[in-house]
């Protein structure tokens, strides 16, 4: 009865927990002048939502945003190397982006879709050169673009260097 009980108990733990889980997304970040990669996992939990239509779903604030722009690249358009325009979501929908860097073998291959969203922070201010985005892919790479207001970024913590891998990008 006491084992049934505590394996009890150790469950509603485990799906509490389940409940406050957190969302992890690659970052195109900046260390001393060079962007660089890094897996991010941002502070604030996902909450249970009481909007209506979502009511009782998990839901993830992304902060204040300041526009929204959604853009259509050709298959195998070659962004060049460029810096963030301005710190940024980047949600991609479909089609593949792969990120390199001018002195660095990190890269990143997001796919459109589920696992679609980073977040690009190494505009001209902190960053030379910044990074390389290629669209490698046979049809239109689709994607959301959305500045942060006042390009602050949202609480996070780092993971480890380099983009997340799937076992981060669970929901
Ligand atoms: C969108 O917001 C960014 C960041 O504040 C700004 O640089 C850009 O000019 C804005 N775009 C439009 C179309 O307002
Ligand atoms: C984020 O990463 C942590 C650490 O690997 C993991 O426990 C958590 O489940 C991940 N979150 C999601 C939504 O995949």
């Amino acid at each position: 009865m006491t084992i049934v009980f505590f394996i009890y108990l150790l469950q509603l733990f485990a799906s509490t927990n389940a409940a406050l889980t957190f969302l992890n997304l690659t970052a195109i970040s900046t260390t001393n002048g060079e962007s660089t990669l890094e897996c991010w996992q941002l502070s604030d939990p996902f909450t249970v939502s009481n909007q209506a239509g979502t009511t009782g779903t998990a839901v993830q604030q992304l902060g204040n945003v300041a526009n929204a722009s959604y853009v259509v690249l050709p298959a195998r358009f070659d962004g060049g190397l460029h810096n963030a325009p301005a710190v940024q979501y980047v949600a991609f929908l479909s089609g593949l982006a792969h990120i390199t860097l001018p002195n660095s073998n990190q890269e990143a291959w997001v796919r459109g879709g589920r696992n679609g969203l980073l977040i690009a922070a190494d505009t001209a201010a902190v960053s030379k050169e910044g990074h390389i985005t290629e669209y490698p892919s046979n049809t239109e790479t689709t994607a959301l673009q959305i500045p942060i207001a006042e390009g602050t970024l949202p609480e996070h913590k780092v993971l480890y260097a380099g983009p997340c891998s799937r076992r981060e990008m669970k929901v």
